[in-house]
């Protein structure tokens, strides 16, 4: 099976992931994310997105918003996004802007993919280093027993524009990392093997580590919802701001 050594982590799942994400409605996402942050922004706010994939959020939120980035590690994620909207590769931890923003988002899972509570502490401190003083951060994360769910549809597998795919879900409970094996067949019979690793953390290291890093937790909703998140919610949207 060949596998060429690349940095870019969704290198063959960027091909596959708007149809592994179609039972969303980022339509709905983005009203969801705009209605429990508007009361709490400035007029035309700047906007950053974190770790926005093919940028299918972004198409929506940007109708609302007119100044606004979209980032993510992947450039091959990137590259599937077909929005207007400015695009900077750049990781979330080495955040590459000196300027503020009243709103900085990332969403489904995407800190994650931070495997360590150091990386989160650092990414919240370097979030913190450009939110606007008034300014809103806001993500998801998924808890543990999302994970234990995706343990019960454990294997699946599908096919779109000419590429075939196999995905397997393993969950740690020891190390609480969640792998994401994909097996990817191009449309000329090559195969791929990508793998997605994510940490799970546990509710209270957010809280933890925002109070380490110069924020605060403004609300916590089960996500998609608004109502509180709880440590057994399967994912929960955080919203913080700075100290003074
Ligand atoms: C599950 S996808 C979510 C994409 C998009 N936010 C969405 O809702 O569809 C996770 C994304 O995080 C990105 N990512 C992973 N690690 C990253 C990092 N350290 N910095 C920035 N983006 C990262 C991946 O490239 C991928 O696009």
């Amino acid at each position: 099976m060949p596998s060429k050594k690349s940095t870019d982590p969704y290198l063959h799942v960027s091909n596959i992931y708007a149809h592994l994400m179609d039972f969303i409605s980022y339509k709905w996402w983005a009203k969801y994310l705009y209605s429990i942050t508007k009361n709490k922004l400035i007029k035309n706010p700047r906007v950053l997105e974190l770790a926005a994939g093919n940028g299918s959020l972004a198409n929506h939120l940007t109708k609302i918003y007119k100044n606004y980035i979209v980032t993510d590690i992947s450039l091959n994620m990137l590259k599937h996004n077909d929005g207007n909207g400015r695009k900077i590769c750049c990781d979330m931890i080495a955040i590459p802007f000196k300027t503020k923003f009243d709103l900085i988002l990332s969403s489904f899972d995407s800190i994650n993919y931070l495997m360590s509570k150091q990386k989160v502490l650092q990414h919240f401190k370097q979030v913190k280093n450009i939110l606007s003083d008034d300014g809103i951060f806001t993500f998801d994360t998924a808890l543990e027993s999302n994970s234990y769910k995706h343990q019960k549809t454990a294997l699946n597998k599908g096919r779109t524009k000419g590429f075939k795919f196999v995905r397997k879900s393993i969950f740690n409970p020891k190390t609480k990392i969640h792998k994401n094996v994909f097996t990817i067949t191009y449309p000329n019979g090559k195969e791929y093997l990508e793998t997605h690793t994510q940490k799970i953390y546990s509710f209270d290291t957010f809280f933890e580590l925002a109070e380490k890093s110069g924020l605060y937790v403004v609300n916590c909703y089960k996500a998609f919802s608004f109502t509180k998140g709880k440590a057994t919610s399967d994912r929960v949207q955080f919203i913080m701001k700075r100290k003074a």
